[in-house]
């Protein structure tokens, strides 16, 4: 069987390691257990399914374990890496496809993790415009990456609303299995957010303050990763609206940045937004979104 160019370019061809998204799938059945148990038949996709369907196998096993019955469909866009999966995983409904869904009605919730950062920066907005065109009004697209065995994850939440696609929430997250620093995390961000821009730019100064904070919980004497990441947290709070500073949270190792103005780098539209890089406050994106932007597609 051939292989498709676009994949060829654009997967990183590292091995897919199993367990890597089990953190994010447990984080997601506690976060948007509402959405994913809305009655109906609108599926979950997982988009790109790696060179074997290892974490495609375990997020449908931890949504049966949570007691969700949703169809999930996996779409992947290499032809080898479908028929292997079909071998491997028959249980699983695997279609080749890309950002414009191959699946009848709309999605709940679409996972898309370490598939963008292997795209050029100005084929992202398109990549997400597609994606969201088959999702449900409400519904969420959950768009990051993670380090190779998932010690270090990261995902933005993207959720579609009557006025557009909204950037909603960040999730930043690790298992301390690497000990803990604000870079660590920094270096695994999703492509928007990693590269120069604005979203990037918006980043960068996150992350300063961030690593601020961290020197001051260390002068404090903390030294254990946890209590660092968890005090830190707090002590960034100071400065940065829109933390989500539940304690059980924080200390499973996941912090939620949900800015109230969305976050950077603003609307999914094809406008530059004017994020405000140099206040002392770190503010989130642009906003709101406005009817008729990209994503309204009736
Ligand atoms: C690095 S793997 C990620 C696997 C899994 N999501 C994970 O994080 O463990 C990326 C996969 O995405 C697939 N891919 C890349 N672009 C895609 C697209 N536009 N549509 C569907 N799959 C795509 C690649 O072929 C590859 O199998």
């Amino acid at each position: 069987m051939s292989k498709d160019p676009a994949s060829a370019r654009f997967d990183a061809r590292g091995r897919t390691r199993p367990g890597r998204l089990r953190r994010l799938d447990a984080w997601l059945l506690e976060r948007e257990g509402e959405l994913l148990r809305e009655p109906g038949r609108a599926p979950v996709v997982d988009l790109g399914l790696g060179d074997e369907p290892a974490t495609t196998r375990e997020w449908l096993g931890s949504l049966r374990e949570g007691g969700i019955d949703a169809p999930l469909i996996a779409v992947e866009i290499d032809p080898q890496r479908i028929a292997r999966a079909r071998r491997l995983a028959p249980e699983l409904d695997v279609r080749h496809g890309g950002f414009a869904l191959p699946i009848a009605g709309r999605a709940r919730l679409v996972r898309v993790m370490n598939v963008l950062r292997g795209y050029p920066a100005p084929r992202i907005p398109g990549a997400l415009a597609k994606l969201a065109a088959s999702l449900q009004i409400g519904g969420l697209i959950v768009e990051g990456r993670t380090c190779a065995y998932g010690h270090v994850l990261t995902a933005q939440l993207l959720r579609r609303t009557r006025r557009g696609l909204w950037r909603e929430a960040l999730l930043l997250s690790t298992d301390f299995a690497r000990g803990f620093a604000p870079n660590l995390i920094r270096d695994q961000l999703p492509a928007e957010l990693h590269r120069r821009g604005d979203g990037g730019v918006a980043m960068a100064s996150f992350f300063e303050h961030w690593q601020h904070a961290f020197g001051r919980a260390r002068e404090r004497g903390e030294r254990d990763p946890r209590t660092c990441f968890v005090r830190s947290a707090q002590l960034l709070a100071q400065d940065v609206a829109g933390l989500e500073l539940d304690v059980e949270a924080l200390a499973a190792g996941h912090l939620v940045w949900a800015p109230a103005r969305g976050l950077p780098p603003g609307p999914l539209s094809t406008q530059r937004s004017t994020f405000p890089h140099t206040t002392s406050r770190v503010a989130g994106g642009d906003n709101p979104p406005t009817p008729g932007r990209i994503f309204e597609r009736g």
